[in-house]
Formats: C-alpha cells, sequence, structure tokens
C-alpha cells in the first residue's frame, strides 16, 4: 500500500507556471522519431556538435586484410578513445574490442559478397535481435542504385529498417558506387534521397565536387562522408573540411585514419575538423605534433 501522505500535501511543488519543456531533437529530419532511435542516435552524433567522427573498420568482411588493417586487435582499440563510434562486422567486435569501451557500435549488417565477386548481390546477415544482443546502436547495409542487384539491396535497406522499428534501432544507408558509375553530385543526390525516402536514419556517401551542398540540400536526413581510398593526410583533413562546410554531419571514416602515418594523430585532426570546423592546414599541423612527439619519445 502507498503511504497516505496527506499531511506533506501543503510542502509539494508543482511547478505552477512553468511550462514543461518541450524537447525538440538536433538531428536533420529525426524530430518525430522515437525516443529509443533518438537515444541511439544521440550515442552516435555529439548533440553539442551535431556531429560525428566514425571509426570504419568494416572492410574485412569483403576485402579481407585490407592494408592498415591486418592486425584489428593492434590497430583500433588505440583510436577507440579518439573517435566517437564504431562501425564496424560483429566478428570484429566480438573477436577484436574489449566490451568495456563506451563508446557505440554502427554494425554492418549485410553479407553475401566479396571483392572477387559483384559486390551488389547481398543480403542481410545479421538480425536485429543480434544487433540488440551486442548492444548496437545502428545497423548499416549498402545500397547499389544502377547496379544488377539495385532491388536486393533496396529490399535489404527495407528489411533493416521495418525490423529496426520494433526495436527502436537506427539504420545507416551507404551509396555503394559501382565501378561503372560516376562519382558525382548527381548520383550521390540519387542515391541518398532514396535512402532517406525509405526510411533510413542517416547515410554514408562520398564528398564530390561540384555539388555536394546540394547533395546534402536535398537529403532530409544527416549525411556522413566515408574517407574512400588513402589520401595524403592533409587531402584527406581538407576532404573532410569542405563536407563540413557543405552540411555534412561528420564522416565515417577508414582507410584515411587506419593507414595514416600515425593513425592516433590521424583521428584526432579529424576530430578537431569534424567538431570545431578547425581549418585543414591547422589540423594538419596539429597531426605533425602530435606525430612528432610521438616519435621523439
Ligand atoms: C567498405 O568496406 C565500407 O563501407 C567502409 O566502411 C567505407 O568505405 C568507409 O571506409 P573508407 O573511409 O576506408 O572508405
Amino acid at each position: 500500500m502507498p503511504d497516505n501522505d496527506k499531511s506533506s500535501d501543503d510542502k509539494k511543488d508543482y511547478g505552477i507556471g512553468v511550462p514543461m519543456k518541450q524537447h525538440g531533437f538536433f538531428l536533420k529530419g529525426s524530430a518525430h522519431l522515437g525516443w529509443g532511435v533518438k537515444n541511439r542516435l544521440a550515442q552516435i552524433f555529439n548533440p553539442k556538435s551535431g556531429r560525428t567522427v566514425m571509426l570504419a573498420f568494416d572492410h574485412g568482411y569483403i576485402m579481407g586484410p585490407t592494408t592498415g588493417l591486418e592486425r584489428i586487435d593492434l590497430v583500433v582499440p588505440p583510436l577507440i578513445k579518439h573517435i566517437d563510434c564504431l562501425m564496424c562486422t560483429r566478428g570484429a567486435l566480438r573477436t577484436c574490442i574489449d566490451p568495456t569501451v563506451h563508446k557505440p557500435v554502427v554494425l554492418r549488417s549485410s553479407t553475401g559478397a566479396t571483392v572477387l565477386r559483384d559486390l551488389s548481390n547481398e543480403v542481410i546477415g545479421v538480425t536485429l535481435a543480434e544487433a540488440c544482443a551486442m548492444n548496437a546502436a545502428a545497423v548499416t547495409t549498402q545500397v547499389c542504385i544502377g547496379a544488377d542487384y539495385e532491388k536486393e539491396t533496396l529490399a535489404n535497406i527495407s528489411y533493416l529498417i521495418n525490423e529496426g522499428a520494433k526495436y527502436g534501432m537506427p539504420v545507416l544507408g551507404v551509396t555503394a558506387v559501382g565501378k561503372e558509375m560516376a562519382r558525382d553530385a548527381r548520383y550521390f543526390s540519387l542515391a541518398c534521397r532514396v535512402i532517406a525516402e525509405l526510411g533510413a536514419h542517416f547515410v554514408k556517401t562520398y564528398y564530390c565536387e561540384p555539388g555536394f551542398d546540394e547533395v546534402v540540400a536535398s537529403c532530409p536526413i544527416p549525411i556522413v562522408i566515408a574517407g574512400g581510398k588513402k589520401l595524403p593526410e592533409l587531402d584527406a583533413l581538407k576532404m573532410a573540411w569542405k563536407a563540413i562546410d557543405q552540411g555534412a554531419c561528420g564522416v565515417d571514416m577508414g582507410r584515411n585514419i587506419f593507414a595514416a602515418d600515425d593513425p592516433i594523430a590521424m583521428a584526432q585532426a579529424v576530430g578537431a575538423v569534424v567538431h570545431k570546423h578547425e581549418s585543414p592546414e591547422k589540423a594538419f599541423d596539429m597531426y605533425n605534433t602530435l606525430k612528432n612527439k610521438k616519435s621523439e619519445k
């Protein structure tokens, strides 16, 4: 039986006259989502800057031991404190990442292809129950617009979105680009918009010029950019800066961090560009300072 607290009635404070705060949400296109999805998105994106540095290290699921990522267990753990989010396969997570880490995980959930075959021919290989069991903050698959298996990849992401809705699980849609596709604003606008309209919560695409600002403007959900092939560090920082400047909400970067001369310094330099919009030149100075400090030790 609850206590009869009549005696303290006159001590209660109902805050009469103070309107209850109506919480908005800081991410583009996300205001009408449910609490669980928003909570997960707020783990991935820093609510203060509205941005994220995701470390992508899911390359092995199609490419095997990618250069720079031959030993996930040695390369990734020292980077974790310098990034906001891990993006990887469940196998990499289970085998190489300490479960005590307090960083959200975006779980690669597709399978069915390798670099030896048609990369668009994928299926979903991770159930939503498994993603929840692994405490994922989001699940992801790629969409191959214009490829032979376009329809299948659209079905894959729709499946994740439908199943994810039952668990409050956000979905990241990745715009995969076939060798024969033009990596231009027209293509990326199409791919990003399709992914958003199907109901994904955020999208990963590539930076392109000219017209990246148009890709962002016509996509009603947050965009993060992939890094793509390894570039000289200053060029990678310039690319990240331009993407942020034109409205991207962060990066999901792999090779340009883990295959950098100094991955830890690069993760911090990318973080300065993404969260503080530090100029690429200053971020590169920071990179060199951190790198040189280490080599002096
Ligand atoms: C490809 O295997 C994955 O989708 C990667 O997560 C993506 O390409 C980002 O990694 P990177 O910055 O190396 O392109």
